[in-house]
């Protein structure tokens, strides 16, 4: 009886066992037939394409992009039309002079020449203009020399060009960079890096910023915190770098009152939405990451319980108690307690573990890859005693277009034809941004109405530090045929240049009848754009955005406007600058002003399109329309432009807008 019972027992075991092995098996299948691939694609192949791709063709190997939205496009037998043979169509005068040289043919020397010498755009424009000349020469000369079609030449490029890429890297504590510095890591985070820092966080002091601490005068929080960030060193210019995780423990000062540790990113300058774990472990349903949850439980009152708990924890299972027992760990990290903390570079995210116990979990976030992840800082209250990296990437495919530029005849912009343009979209664009420019030609710039010519967009993109990067730049420019290059050194402040010279072109090359300015994250939906411009009565001037009423100017901090730059206490009605749509009396009006010396030019250049517009208001009326569908952050349903958007999200949004014919947003990493 007892006998068959057991067999039993043991034939059932045997049989969920069975069951447990297939499960796993299938899951096994499952792992095989897609995470391995997408580990592949993500983590492995540019060191193995680099294997063969040195003797052959890089780009017609690799797909650095994920594809599929290819199969949607409605152009998808679109004739691939031959790649030496100059355009033939019946305005070879604008074409020819187009293909000769993607320079801007606007004056800068003239619309600058009146400007003030206070002005902050005056002294910066003249030393990028004549370093932009200089520059472009340069280019020139290596253009004639390197005989032949330049696309075989980026195919063939030597990568010797390389960094030195150590696997691992070790600094002391006093050797750490302090506060605005940064460690850099030479060829940024892949897949399984790992980061460990051996520090201690400092006692509580009274901190006195106003900004952190809120109590009446004369009294302060006391505040123990410090941060830890990657940041993308090499990405941008003229900006602060993004934060590819900002890692927050706040031991006290927290407005909770409790210890929290805060991460988040911050992407263009502009931080996102806070994961704050608060002690509570994540519920159960919640989104996981690599199977790890994003935030454990710890001890949220005091930290004297916790040794109780735990010894009774071990009591318990001296006794041999089998009932499941929780075991709660306190904080993390104590004041003036060395801690060991590592973080590691996840498939999903970044894990965070201290002391050896898992603490917190980030998914990673918008468009980063982990080789941007060039610089790690430390600030805040803490010592430093030693930083250790390892596992870090061996080769370095940073920087590089090659990595994102698909050569294909598929992406090239079509010819301006004769007949009317709609829409002229001006996207103003960095030189770095090889991605980010790949993403919108693979994505809305595959509307059928800019295949069609009846709407046309450009990169505007100024000159590069870095020559080896304009050398890049050059012939993009040139195979693609989509771009427009303003012969100066790329400047923060000069950004206003480029708006001018989108005007220029829309008028001159592309004579459109609208004309909209966007940046190279910004998805447009082209019909929904010209549809709401086509609704203001036909012959009267617009300007279409996301209109910003009596703001003003911010007079301190970083990013502070002086008085000399801005005397106004208010700005003049304005559209935010990623997407926003003027008619061509009022872009041919800015044009003239700026080459009869007389425009005035602001650093910001969406708020001098807001006095443009208010100047051109004042003799011809101008019909202002304004419509958060132009969105600034991000993106919401039923979208004309959206903002912020990585470039996989920039190819989702596509996808989603042919698989379902509706705008929709792609807020998934
Ligand atoms: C640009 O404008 C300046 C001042 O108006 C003029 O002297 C110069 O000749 C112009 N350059 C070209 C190429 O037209
Ligand atoms: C270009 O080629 C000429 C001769 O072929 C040479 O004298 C010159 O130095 C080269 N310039 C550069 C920048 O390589
Ligand atoms: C690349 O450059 C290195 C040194 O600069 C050289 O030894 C190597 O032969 C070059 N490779 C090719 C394919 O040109
Ligand atoms: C770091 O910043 C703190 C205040 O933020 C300052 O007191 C300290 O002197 C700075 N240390 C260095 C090395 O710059
Ligand atoms: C924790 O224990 C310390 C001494 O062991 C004591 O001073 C402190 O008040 C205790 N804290 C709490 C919240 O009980
Ligand atoms: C607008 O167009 C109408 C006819 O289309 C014309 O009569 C009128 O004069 C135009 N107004 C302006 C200001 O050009
Ligand atoms: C534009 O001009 C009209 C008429 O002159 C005026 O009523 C309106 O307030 C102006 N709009 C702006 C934004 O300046």
């Amino acid at each position: 009886m007892k006998r068959a019972k057991l067999d039993m027992l043991f034939s059932l075991n045997q049989w969920r066992s069975i069951q447990i092995l297939m499960f796993i098996g299938f899951v096994y299948i499952l792992l095989v037939g897609f995470e391995v691939p997408f580990l592949l694609k993500n983590g492995f192949s540019s060191d193995s394409l680099q294997g063969f791709s040195s003797s052959g063709n890089r780009f017609l190997n690799s797909k650095p992009f994920v594809l599929d939205s290819e199969e949607y496009l409605d152009e998808k037998e679109a004739p691939i039309r031959p790649l030496d043979v100059p355009y033939q169509s019946r305005t070879e005068r604008r074409i020819e002079e187009f293909s000769k040289s993607p320079l801007s043919r606007l004056n800068f020397s003239a619309g600058i020449m009146n400007l003030s010498p206070e002005n902050s755009i005056s002294k910066s424009a003249k030393e990028a203009l004549q370093l932009g000349i200089m520059l472009w020469q340069e280019l020139e000369v290596i253009g004639k020399n390197s005989s032949g079609s330049g696309i075989s030449d980026i195919n063939n490029k030597n990568d010797s060009k390389n960094e030195e890429c150590p696997h691992s890297l070790s600094t002391p504590g006093d050797l750490f960079p302090k506060n605005g510095t940064v460690m850099v890591l030479p060829c940024g985070l892949t897949l399984g890096s790992h980061i460990t820092v051996v520090g201690r966080p400092r006692v509580a002091h009274p901190e006195t910023d106003t900004k952190i601490s809120l109590l009446k005068e004369g009294q302060y929080d006391m505040v123990s915190q410090f941060m830890m960030e990657l940041q993308g060193l090499k990405i941008v210019d003229g900006e602060d770098p993004p934060r590819i995780l900002h890692l927050n423990p706040r031991l006290k000062g927290d407005w909770s009152g409790k210890p929290v540790i805060e991460q988040n990113t911050c992407y263009r300058m502009q931080w996102g939405t806070a994961q704050r774990c608060e002690g509570w472990k994540s519920w159960a349903d919640e989104e996981t990451v690599d199977d790890l949850v994003k935030c454990e439980k710890w001890i949220r009152d005091n930290v004297n319980d916790s040794k109780e708990s735990n010894s009774k924890w071990w009591l318990n299972r001296l006794i041999g108690q089998t009932k499941k027992v929780e075991v709660d760990w306190p904080f993390p990290f104590v004041e003036d307690k060395l801690f060991v903390l590592t973080l590691s570079a996840g498939l999903e995210g970044f894990h965070l573990s201290v002391d050896g116990r898992h603490i917190t979990s980030f998914p990673y976030r918008t468009g980063f890859a982990l080789e941007d992840a060039t610089g790690l800082s430390l600030t805040g209250d803490i010592d430093v005693h030693y930083v250790f990296a390892a596992s870090l990437p061996t080769s370095n495919l940073n920087f590089a277009s090659q990595k994102h530029l698909d050569i294909s005849d598929k992406w090239k912009a079509p010819p301006i034809l004769d007949g009317p343009v709609e829409l002229f979209v001006g996207i103003l664009s960095a030189g770095n941004h090889f991605a980010e420019r790949m993403a919108a030609r693979k994505s809305w710039m595959q509307h059928r109405l800019i295949k069609s010519s009846k709407a046309v967009a450009r990169f505007f993109v100024a000159l590069h530090k870095r020559k080896e990067v304009n050398v890049e730049l050059k012939k993009e420019a040139e195979f693609f045929g989509d771009m427009v290059i303003v012969p100066y050194l790329d400047n923060y402040d000069l950004v206003v240049l480029k708006t001018v010279a989108i005007c220029e072109y829309a008028i001159r090359t592309a004579s459109a009848k609208y004309i909209m300015k966007g940046d190279d994250d910004t998805f447009v939906r082209v019909d929904a754009v010209i549809k709401n411009a086509k609704e203001v009565s036909e012959n009267r001037s617009l300007y279409i955005g996301n209109i910003n009423y009596y703001h003003k100017p911010l007079r301190s901090g970083k990013w502070a406007v002086t008085y000399k730059e801005w005397p106004e206490e208010v700005y003049p009605p304005y559209a935010n600058g990623p997407g926003y749509i003027i008619s061509s009396d009022i872009a041919n009006f800015i044009l003239s002003d700026f080459e009869k010396h007389r425009l005035r030019l602001f650093k910001m250049e969406d708020v001098s399109m807001g006095m443009w517009v208010e100047k051109f208001n004042s003799s011809r009326e101008v019909e202002y329309k304004h419509s958060l569908k132009f969105c600034q952050f991000g993106c919401i349903e039923d979208y004309y432009t959206a903002h912020y958007q990585s470039p996989k999200q920039m190819i989702c949004m596509w996808n989603k807008l042919q698989q379902h014919g509706k705008p929709l947003c792609c807020n998934t990493r």
